[in-house]
């Protein structure tokens, strides 16, 4: 996929600043740092459109990217950053269900998991919740590049099993660091939003 315009559309705060436009949607998920925003900007090949940082809690609002006027990639605050409070974490909970439950637009979530470690108890939670709305779950193992080749097979049939992964789910190798799984996941992504 050649991706020849990329641009933020707005950082929504609530629900009333979602983007109206009936046009389909992807969602990121995944821990607070765990590499979402980088994930973005390796798939549209843009340096930095979705903010990234090495501190944790970068992003904490809804960011709606357009892509080639056709699709919205939309960028979620992470999950499971230790210093957060309970007010907000009890905020971060209303945004994600008043998203994930009633957006008619989203077609599909990308799910990133850092290929090196086990899924954590807050990786499989996010997994069963976005199955119980029936979404199509993406899996992005990421950070690929950190890892040895002979420890790719084991860390993602770990990663596997540990979600207890749907058949219809799929799980990508994927590195923003090198684009390795980049070809898949625009695939993927692609028949997700019929395109
Ligand atoms: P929040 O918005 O805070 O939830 O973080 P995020 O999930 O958007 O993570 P972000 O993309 O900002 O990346 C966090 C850190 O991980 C940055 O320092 C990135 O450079 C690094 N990173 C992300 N993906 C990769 C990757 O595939 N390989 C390597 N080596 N580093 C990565
Ligand atoms: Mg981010």
């Amino acid at each position: 996929m050649k991706v020849n315009s990329a641009d933020i559309v707005i950082s929504a705060a609530s629900k009333k600043q979602y983007p109206k436009e009936p046009i389909p949607e992807i969602a990121l998920a995944g821990r607070s740092n765990v590499g979402k925003s980088s994930f973005i900007n390796r798939m549209i090949q843009r340096k930095n459109l979705a903010r990234t940082s090495s501190k944790p809690g970068k992003t904490q609002t809804l960011n709606f990217y357009i892509i080639n006027e056709k699709f919205h990639f939309v960028d979620v605050p992470g999950y499971g950053y230790a210093k957060v409070s309970k007010k907000e974490r009890a905020k971060w909970g209303e945004m994600m269900g008043e998203y994930f439950a009633e957006r008619e637009q989203l077609r599909a979530t990308a799910l990133i998991i850092d290929v090196r470690h086990k899924p954590t108890e807050d990786d499989q939670m996010m997994y069963d919740y976005l199955k119980h709305f029936e979404l199509p779950v993406m899996v992005i193992a990421t950070k690929l590049d950190k890892i040895k080749k002979g420890q790719r097979k084991k860390q993602l049939k770990m990663i596997y099993d540990v979600l207890e992964m749907e058949e219809e789910d799929t799980l990508i190798p994927f590195s923003a660091e090198t684009g390795e799984g980049k070809d898949v996941a625009w695939r993927t992504m692609l028949s997700h939003l019929k395109l």
